[in-house]
């Protein structure tokens, strides 16, 4: 099994990637902690604690709260997109649990201390992991590589160059890629490509209690950058990938990320390689099988509850 941690900001691809990640044998998540991106981080702490418990799983899998803001920038939230709780289509209930007391950096660091190798898995904006690094610097010889939800090469979703968790704090997001760990940037170039199209939706709705609250949040995601194709399901790419690298093409690359400017938030690739002299900081993926993620997505909720 690969021992993961997510950071996250739920959301409602978040959602679907917690369902991934909680459900799957192969994968043993040892910590969920929220920060602040899709919508405030109270809410996207309730959300997180509303998927965790919802698979009854509050005693196994500890859920933090992480920062409320990020490093610089001023924060601003998605909930256009992800509606007002981040989390809109399902009655969770009133009682899903409580955070544990530590902080989200806290519980990071006494989590992967406790690991000889752990993977990190950033589906929202990476203030935590930045805060984590300045802070305990010891925990990056621990992580075996992080696999995060981020960035593209080819285009934005907020600025026409910039990807919503990197445009939200790209302070954190240069503090990551500078980390010296090894990154698998799973960005727009493929997010969007792996579109859950329309008849995918559809057959959630009938499959089991996990399909019936997949489809009712799928169903209020406004998320129209796949147009008539589908809609993208994001960070649910970064819990496919650590199952089926096979299903994606990589580059190696270093990625700079612009702080300032009008490019704010955009990840550069120096495809060229001559800038930083053909040394790289990141495995960029730019290709997916797309009818191999609907595939995936949906024989995975079938064996859920
Ligand atoms: C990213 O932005 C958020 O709204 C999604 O949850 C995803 O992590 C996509 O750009
Ligand atoms: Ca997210």
């Amino acid at each position: 099994t690969t021992k993961i941690i997510m950071d996250t900001d739920p959301g409602i691809d978040d959602a679907a990637a917690l369902t991934m990640a909680i459900n799957n044998p192969e994968i043993d998540l040892k910590l969920v902690t929220a920060v602040a991106g899709n919508v405030k981080v109270d809410k996207t702490t309730a959300n997180a604690l509303k998927i965790v418990h919802f698979f009854g799983k509050n005693d196994t899998i500890p859920v933090a709260a992480g920062a409320a803001e990020p490093l610089i920038k001023p924060f601003e939230d998605a909930a256009r997109i992800h509606g007002e709780s981040g989390m809109e289509g399902y009655d969770f209930g009133d009682d899903y649990g409580q955070p544990i007391a530590k902080s989200a950096v806290q519980a990071l660091r006494d989590t992967i201390m406790a690991e000889d190798e752990i993977t990190l898995v950033p589906t929202g904006s990476y203030t935590n992991i930045a805060l984590l690094f300045k802070e305990y610097p010891e925990v990056k010889s621990h992580i075996k590589q992080i696999v995060a939800m981020g960035g593209s090469l080819s285009g934005g979703n907020m600025t026409s160059v910039a990807e919503f968790n990197v445009f939200t704090d790209p302070d954190a997001a240069r503090i990551m890629y500078n980390s010296g760990i090894p990154i698998v940037m799973v960005g727009l170039d493929v997010t969007l490509k792996a579109l859950l199209t329309d008849d995918s939706l559809n057959q959630l709705k009938d499959m089991n209690e996990t399909g019936k609250m997949l489809y009712g949040l799928i169903s209020h995601y406004n998320d129209v950058s796949g147009g008539a194709k589908g809609r993208p399901m994001h960070d649910v790419n970064t819990i496919f990938y650590l199952l089926h690298p096979e299903a994606f093409t990589t580059k190696n690359l270093w990625i700079d990320v612009q702080t300032s400017g009008p490019a704010i938030g955009a990840t550069v690739g120096d495809i060229r390689g001559a800038y930083h002299d053909s040394k790289t900081n990141a495995k960029a993926c730019v290709d997916i099988d797309a009818d191999f993620f609907n595939q995936w997505f949906l024989a995975q909720v079938a064996k859920m509850k």
